[in-house]
């Protein structure tokens, strides 16, 4: 044989070997396991199984390696090994039983993004103290103060989007959440700092999910300038508040409860917490509102049922001659409101998934996690198992009539890093539907299927309406 032709299937072999390699030795590649790794494959070597998830749509991939492989399953995507658990006792064990032995773990650029001292990133004691002072600001008793405050933000919000189509309600729903936010933050001070805060935010957040690389032109680099900006302006307001001694006398924002903090924290820890906590409940709290939008239009008898609801809260405050805004007993006293929010919740899922790190080796089913590998509690899969929500592709909130199962409802997380501002949210699209329901309706405008990711899930081009006066 000619050495020319020798030569190319040498190296014919030699590639196909070096292809193969993964799937001969991808058990070897991780430590030595007393115990079987789960199931699964974990696919090209270093690209592991990403173009699978990122080239279709990340429900169809989880769900297809679900019925394959079953709960828990290994794959390794974005370079990293993980370990995909989709049972209710795998999630709890990860993120309640054991959360301890579950880190929670972000890309490296995020972390440069919100500030390293933010409560996500972090375990132990720092973060137990961190969840109580967020909590401190988010409970139930903090939350009430705030009624009237969200209730005119809505109002301000569905009369700013009255009487034209909204190319994307999310976008519009956005700024209504970050006006809570702020509040929920700031209380009703600081008003001279918000439109700096909003305008660096706004930079901030387009370069959450661009390529993370620092140079000029770049929205990453944009990005990073304005979280500069940003921890320069709460710097400002830091020193103001300090001047009007205001920590001592009152917890009910969140920037009192970390100012008041007897070890309290550093100017960098609350900026990294603040803008940690604006990312937290804006982008959530507005999709969420935005399926609502979508799922109340696609079911107008629940919609019905929904504004007779929220009729009756007005007619009973004209009763009980307390006409005007709402209170917080009338904000728990909307049941069927609060199933649309929970099932909502549910089949948007808007969370997916979380991300965890074993930070040592765990044994769990008969299954080693090694130290180090990624663990992903997947939420959606378990709000769209049928054995848990029959036709769980359906809205109905009448689902929610009887209590779930527990860790069958994850839409808030569960354990040690479960949401602490999940009150709120509730308060803010409550309020919100109030007054959409008993004063408003609106046509969807576009297409009606499709999701995108944003990462949160968001119904097509954020939902285009048209929404007018009843
Ligand atoms: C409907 C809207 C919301 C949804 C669906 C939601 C969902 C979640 C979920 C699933 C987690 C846990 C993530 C994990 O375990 O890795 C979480 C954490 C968190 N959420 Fe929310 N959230 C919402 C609104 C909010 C709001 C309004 C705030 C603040 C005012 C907030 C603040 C936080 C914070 C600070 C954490 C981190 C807690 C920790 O690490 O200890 N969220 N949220």
């Amino acid at each position: 044989m000619e050495p020319f032709f020798m030569a190319l299937i040498l190296l014919a072999i030699y590639l196909i070997c070096a292809l193969l390699s993964p799937f001969l030795t991808s058990e070897r590649r991780c430590p030595r396991p007393k115990l079987p790794l789960p199931p699964g494959t974990l696919g090209w070597p270093y690209v592991g199984e990403t173009f699978q998830l990122y080239s279709q749509d990340p429900n169809i991939f989880f769900a297809s390696k679900v019925k394959r492989y079953g709960p828990i399953f290994k794959t390794h995507i974005l370079g990293c090994p993980c370990v995909m658990v989709s049972s209710p006792e795998a999630a709890k064990f990860v993120l309640v039983t054991k959360s301890h032995l579950f880190k929670p773990t972000f890309p490296a650029s995020k972390e440069r993004m919100l500030g390293k001292q933010a409560i996500f990133f972090h375990q132990g004691p720092y973060h137990s103290k961190l969840r109580k002072l967020v909590l401190r600001a988010f409970m139930p008793e903090a939350v009430r103060s705030k009624v009237s405050d969200v209730e005119s933000l809505a109002i301000d919000c569905l009369k700013s989007m009255e009487g034209r189509s909204i190319d994307n309600t999310f976008l519009e729903l956005k700024t209504y959440s970050f006006n809570v936010a702020l509040l929920s933050i700031f209380g009703k001070d600081e008003m001279t700092y918000r439109e700096d805060l909003k305008r660096c935010y706004y930079i901030l957040e387009k370069g959450y999910n661009s390529m993370p690389i620092n140079l000029a032109g770049t929205l990453f680099h944009k990005s990073m300038r304005a979280r500069r900006e940003l921890g320069q302006i709460l710097a400002k307001i830091l020193a103001t508040r300090r001047q009007r001694k205001f920590q001592h006398d009152q917890h009910h924002d969140l920037l009192s409860s970390f100012m008041g903090d007897k070890e309290s924290l550093s100017d960098e820890q609350i900026a990294d917490n603040i803008i940690g906590v604006i990312f937290a409940a804006r982008d959530t709290t507005a999709s969420v509102l935005t399926w609502i939008i979508k799922y109340l239009a696609e079911n107008p008898t629940v919609l019905q049922a929904v504004t007779e609801e929220q009729e009756a809260v007005i007619k009973s405050k004209g009763e009980s001659g307390k006409q005007g805004m709402l209170t917080w007993e009338d904000t728990k006293n909307m049941p069927l409101t609060s199933r649309v929010i929970q099932e909502t919740l549910r089949v948007a899922s808007i969370l997916s998934f979380t991300f965890r790190e074993a930070v040592e080796d765990v044994e769990y089913g008969g299954h080693l996690i090694p130290k180090g590998w990624k663990v992903l509690p997947l939420f959606r899969n378990i709000h769209h198992n049928p054995e848990i929500f029959p036709e769980p592709e359906k809205f109905d909130p009448s689902r929610f009539e009887i209590a779930q199962k527990p860790n069958t409802f994850l839409a808030f997380g569960n354990g040690t890093h479960s949401c602490p501002g999940n009150e709120l949210a509730k308060l803010e699209i409550l309020a919100l539907l109030h007054h959409l329901t008993t004063k408003y309706r609106w046509s969807l405008m576009g297409p009606l299927d499709g999701i995108q990711y944003g990462p949160f899930a968001l119904p097509q081009n954020g939902l285009p309406i048209r929404l007018f006066r009843r």
